[in-house]
């Protein structure tokens, strides 16, 4: 039987498929019939290159390849860094019909794919993700993007990806607090619209805590499909795509208030999941109980129910204002109405947010 499972982005001319399964870096031309010309740039970073880089040329043996190796961190996912892209382009004479291809974590994803939508106003890349965080999310939809000190993914551009293949083999060298992080993402899905999911993730978490490889192979097939779902509705996020980023306007807070890289991004997601929940239920929107069971099974995860104890309130409140999702000068947050009903809303009170940011009634979180 053939262990590889093939999901669809459907966005007419720019579908694209993600691939998933064990042993798909070596699979014979699956990464070649993705590449159009003969020119490729790998883009990988100082970890993942000494464990994946060699198996990945591999693959590419017919075409003209070069490769750039980042420096290891979000505090990396800026404009500088980017610039190093280019600069390996340019010395290496890529035309238009190069492809990019990104082998490491979301940090590289981002930075790859945004390279690839400027590059000659737009060349092909590949998503190769090998962290839970990138196979589940950072890899698919076409977001891409850098830091700026002042806001976390506030320059980028939307690109999609002419496929996305995720080798679970990848996962085995991942640390834990990595493979936790990724599971922040994971109960995003299960949360803003799959309570069958967020149910399955309740009975089956100490087997993806555990890397369980049937475990981990359906929580990541069943991400993707939730989230293809999303990104064919509503590409560019007009709408419905908002809904992806429960969590994320208190999570970029944490993430922009604590420097980049100290907790990581599924760390700050997980606590803003959890703050999300705290101020729905404050607002009458979510029982009480409902909040208990997603601090239950945020911490069984291993990840933080509430942001760090040292950021100041004030200051997290101002830097949620900088937030795409933000209007008018208004902050607009998903919110939930249950689990598996979430929804955008700029209709919460200003006071009960408040005391959310002050942890007045949730534990306050530790990263790592
Ligand atoms: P990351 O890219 O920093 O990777 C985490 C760490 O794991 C890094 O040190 C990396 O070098 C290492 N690593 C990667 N693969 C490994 C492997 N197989 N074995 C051992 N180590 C490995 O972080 P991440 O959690 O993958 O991604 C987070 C980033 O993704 C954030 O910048 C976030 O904003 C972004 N993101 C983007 C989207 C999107 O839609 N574009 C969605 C979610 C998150
Ligand atoms: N991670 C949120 C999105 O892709 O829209």
């Amino acid at each position: 039987m053939n262990p590889m499972r093939t999901l669809q982005v459907d966005l007419g001319a720019r579908s694209y498929p993600i691939y998933i399964g064990p042993g798909l870096l070596e699979a014979e031309g699956l990464l070649a019939r993705h590449i159009p010309g003969r020119q490729v740039l790998v883009v990988t970073n100082e970890t993942v290159a000494p464990l994946y880089l060699e198996r990945l040329q591999a693959a590419l043996g017919g075409f003209e390849s070069d490769t750039v190796i980042l420096p290891d961190g979000e505090r990396h996912k800026n404009l500088e860094v980017l610039g190093r892209i280019f600069d390996t382009l340019l010395e290496h004479r890529h035309d238009r019909e190069t492809t990019l291809v990104a082998l490491g974590g979301g940090v590289v994803g981002d930075l790859t794919g945004f390279a690839a939508a400027c590059y000659q106003r737009g060349v092909h890349y590949i998503q190769v993700p090998t962290t839970l965080l990138a196979q589940v999310d950072s890899s698919v939809g076409g977001k891409t993007g850098v830091n700026h000190p002042l806001g976390k993914n506030m320059i980028g551009a939307f690109h999609q990806p002419r496929c996305v293949l995720a080798d679970t083999d990848t996962l085995r060298t991942l640390e834990d607090r990595q493979l936790c992080a990724g599971i922040a993402e994971v109960i995003k899905y299960g949360l803003i619209q799959d309570r069958e999911f967020f149910e399955w993730l309740e009975s089956n978490m100490d087997a993806l805590l555990a890397r369980e490889p049937e475990a981990l192979a359906f929580a990541i097939e069943r991400s993707c499909h939730d989230k293809a779902q999303v990104v064919a509705a509503d590409e560019r996020e007009s709408g419905q795509r908002a809904l992806l980023n429960l969590g994320h306007t208190f999570g970029h807070a944490i993430e922009t208030g604590a420097g980049y890289g100290v907790w990581l991004h599924g760390e700050a997601v997980a606590a803003g999941m959890c703050m999300a929940a705290r101020l729905s239920a404050r607002q009458g929107w979510l029982a009480e109980a409902a909040v208990e069971r997603i601090e239950a099974l945020v911490r069984r995860a291993r990840l933080p129910v509430g942001p760090p104890q040292e950021l100041d309130p004030a200051r997290m409140r101002a830097s949620m204002a900088v937030d795409k999702k933000a209007r008018d000068g208004r902050i607009r947050l998903v919110l939930l109405r249950g689990i598996g009903r979430a929804v955008l809303t700029d209709g919460f009170e200003e006071a009960e947010l408040i005391a959310v940011l002050e942890g007045r009634d949730a534990a306050l979180g530790t990263a790592g």
